[in-house]
């Protein structure tokens, strides 16, 4: 594997020998040297918390195939860390298995631990519950945060230690934090900090580096080590520690220059790095679908070969963001991330090669020698079902009890979800109309705070919703006493932007006219424990109403004959919602928004020969015969057509 293409080819070895096992930065000849000798990786991204397990190994092979040395990995600490102290390695959430299917199958690892790691991943993968305190500056020397920070990697790294590929791993390169000169704070005490963490945890020989958009002023903060004679001399004052820091950018294909020489601006020697080089992008709801032509993609790859760079592509698997993990972008407003994160990726949402997986590898294979084996790559997985489903009709208020199984908590004024300690879902908010309101009199909130979304019900009867940077008001009749209800959705907490300090749940008083509403009762929902014990099959609820308008529950089940396939789902005329399969949260669908229109079902959550129970939360209302479509592929609306086009 020595030296393939490059600048780096002809170099001679280091003057003194290195160790047995040792992965370098040689700033003479501005390569990686692994044992030694010059060596360049061509690595692909795939995030586990996006693939189910057991789809774990198809996938890493897929990439294997495909001509990669390396994958590069993200750690999303929410995931593995849902309440303070308390840690989650099992199922799919087990790191260590997901390395070890890298190192069988003979891939090296780039590791991106975070603690920050954005992803697109809910609040950039910082665990909700530090904003229990109120005023925590996330993403700095703040000292809650660092001691969070630190508990945290003293639990992960030890994990990462006898992994590193110094230590007969395969764990090449470790990453500090993300992307942090696009982060306003600018706070080189935080990243002197965590660079003394990472050291002291992983011993000195590991390699670090940072990650930074080509923008000058983003790589002074997420670089400030300027090492090598670099320009800048307002970095942190910390000479480089020797060899072992670098710079790297992110960047698409259209100018390959212009995107090194930013990185050389940073540090003027040492291998080219591209991070993420972008295979495609993520979609928002409400906006068209994003694609990316393999041509120019393939064109940029080959250009940076050719330098002898260092090539991550993200994604190279985007895979799906289940349950409530799907972030959000601030820019002028909040945006949240769909359910689908198939990033337009050269392997597919369903793990499926697509042309684009096709001309990368023919660009991979003019500079390295592919592994044989195109069988692995044709695989094809989704299919069509047609199981016959008829579902049961619950309406969401008339099982408050299931669902917050303790006291709701009384409070004057409303609490934000932080306050109450929920960290996703959903809340209830419920208080009682304090006069005779005969004339329509206007409910409203102050801008800005409902987090995310507010469905109102007035005697249980829908009114409308409420949104963040939406409609506001709603207008409203009634008699004194009459109850208010309403249902709060967080929709992924902001995991890029200025401010990631994104509270949840109604932040201001809702008033009606111009008198505030005050003594509510708030539940914190438990739904998905409720569905995961066998809720509500087990116990059907009896509801009058049907078809109605308003949050509901819809459950029923259905048989999957012989093979359990990747499909999915189709909600024809459903509004907004969340959908269950046997317990497995699959994610929020809103085909009302598009432009994804179904959701992808992993056949590992399918149970084969006995039934499978699925329940649907729809927020808005369903059609009045509610019925859902299992297809072989996703549709995306606007691109249906596109999406031939667009894997040209
Ligand atoms: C790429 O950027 C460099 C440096 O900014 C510039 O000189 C060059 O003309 C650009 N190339 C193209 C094809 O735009
Ligand atoms: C997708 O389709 C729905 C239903 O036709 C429409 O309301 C929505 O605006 C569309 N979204 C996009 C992003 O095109
Ligand atoms: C971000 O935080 C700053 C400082 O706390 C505040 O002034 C600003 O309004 C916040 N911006 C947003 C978009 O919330
Ligand atoms: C609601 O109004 C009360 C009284 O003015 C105020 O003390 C409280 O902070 C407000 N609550 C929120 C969440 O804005
Ligand atoms: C499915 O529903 C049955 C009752 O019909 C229940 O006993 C079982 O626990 C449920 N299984 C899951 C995985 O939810």
């Amino acid at each position: 594997s020595a030296g393939e293409g490059g600048s780096a080819s002809a170099a001679p070895l280091l003057q003194a020998s290195p160790p047995a096992r040792s992965f370098q930065l040689d700033y003479e000849e501005n390569c990686f040297r692994k044992d030694g000798v010059p060596f360049r990786y061509i690595s692909g991204s795939i995030h586990y918390a996006r693939v189910p397990r057991p789809a774990w190994r198809d996938r890493l092979l897929k990439m294997y195939m495909s001509g990669l040395s390396a994958v590069q990995v993200y750690v999303p600490w929410n995931y593995h860390e849902p309440l303070p102290g308390i840690y989650d390695f099992a199922g799919d959430r087990d790191i260590e298995a997901f390395l070890d299917l890298t190192a069988e199958l003979g891939l090296l690892v780039i590791l991106r631990p975070g603690p920050y790691i954005c992803a697109e991943w809910e609040m950039g993968g910082l665990p909700a519950w530090l904003l229990w305190k109120p005023d925590i500056v996330l993403r700095s020397s703040d000292p809650t945060y660092l001691a969070a920070v630190d508990s945290w990697l003293h639990v992960l790294l030890p994990k990462i230690k006898p992994r590193l590929y110094q230590h007969g791993g395969n764990i090449i390169s470790v990453q500090v934090e993300n992307e942090y000169g696009s982060y306003y704070a600018c706070d080189y005490e935080y990243l002197r900090h965590l660079l003394g963490s990472f050291r002291a945890l992983l011993g000195s020989e590991v390699l670090l580096f940072t990650t930074d958009s080509t923008r000058l002023e983003e790589l002074r903060c997420g670089y400030p080590y300027r090492g090598g004679g670099g320009r800048g001399g307002e970095g942190m004052g910390v000479p480089a520690p020797s060899c072992s820091n670098l710079p790297s950018i992110t960047s698409t294909g259209s100018n390959v220059t212009e995107a090194f020489g930013a990185q050389r601006w940073a540090e003027p020697r040492g291998p080219l790095v591209n991070s993420e080089y972008y295979t495609g992008w993520l979609d928002y709801w409400g906006e068209a679908h994003a694609s990316t032509r393999s041509g120019l993609l393939a064109r940029g790859l080959e250009e940076m070969l050719q330098l002898g760079a260092n090539v991550n592509m993200y994604m190279f698997h985007g895979g799906t963001t289940f349950g409530y993990w799907s972030g959000a972008d601030f820019k002028d407003q909040y945006k949240p991330v769909t359910t689908s994160y198939d990033y337009d990726a050269p392997l597919s949402e369903a793990g499926d090669s697509t042309k684009k997986l096709f001309a990368i590898r023919t660009v991979i294979s003019k500079v390295s020698a592919c592994p044989e084996g195109w069988a692995a790559l044709a695989w094809h997985c989704p299919a069509a079902l047609s199981p016959s489903l008829s579902l049961q009709y619950a309406n969401l208020l008339d099982v408050l009890d299931v669902l917050c199984p303790s006291e709701p908590i009384q409070s004057q004024f409303p609490l934000t979800f932080e306050a109450i300690k929920q960290a996703h879902g959903f809340v209830v908010y419920r208080t009682q109309l304090p006069r005779d309101v005969l004339d329509p009199a206007t409910l409203g909130a102050p801008p800005h705070s409902v987090c995310d979304r507010g469905y109102v019900m007035l005697q249980q009867e829908y009114q409308g919703t409420l949104e963040r940077d939406g409609q506001t008001t709603l207008h409203v009749t009634g008699k004194a006493g009459d109850t208010l209800d309403v249902l709060l959705e967080n929709m992924g907490r902001i995991s890029f932007g200025a401010n990631t300090s994104d509270f949840k749940g109604l932040l201001g008083n809702l008033s009606l006219d111009s008198s505030l509403l005050s003594n509510w009762l708030i539940y914190p929902l438990a739904i998905d424990t409720v569905i995961q014990q066998g809720w509500p099959h087990a116990a059907l609820p009896k509801s009058s109403s049907r078809g109605r308008e308003g949050p509901a529950f819809y459950t029923g089940t259905f048989e999957t004959p012989g093979i359990a396939w990747d499909t999915f789902v189709k909600f024809p005329g459903w509004s907004k919602g969340q959908l269950w399969i046997n317990g497995f949260n699959l994610g929020r669908y809103w085909p009302r928004r598009g432009p994804q229109q179904t959701l992808f079902v992993p056949g590992s959550v399918l149970h084969v020969g006995r039934p499978n129970n699925i329940t649907v939360l729809e927020l808005e209302g369903a059609p009045p015969t509610p019925l859902l479509l299992f297809l072989d592929q996703p549709l995306f609306n606007r691109t249906l057509s596109r999406s031939t086009a667009a894997t040209e």
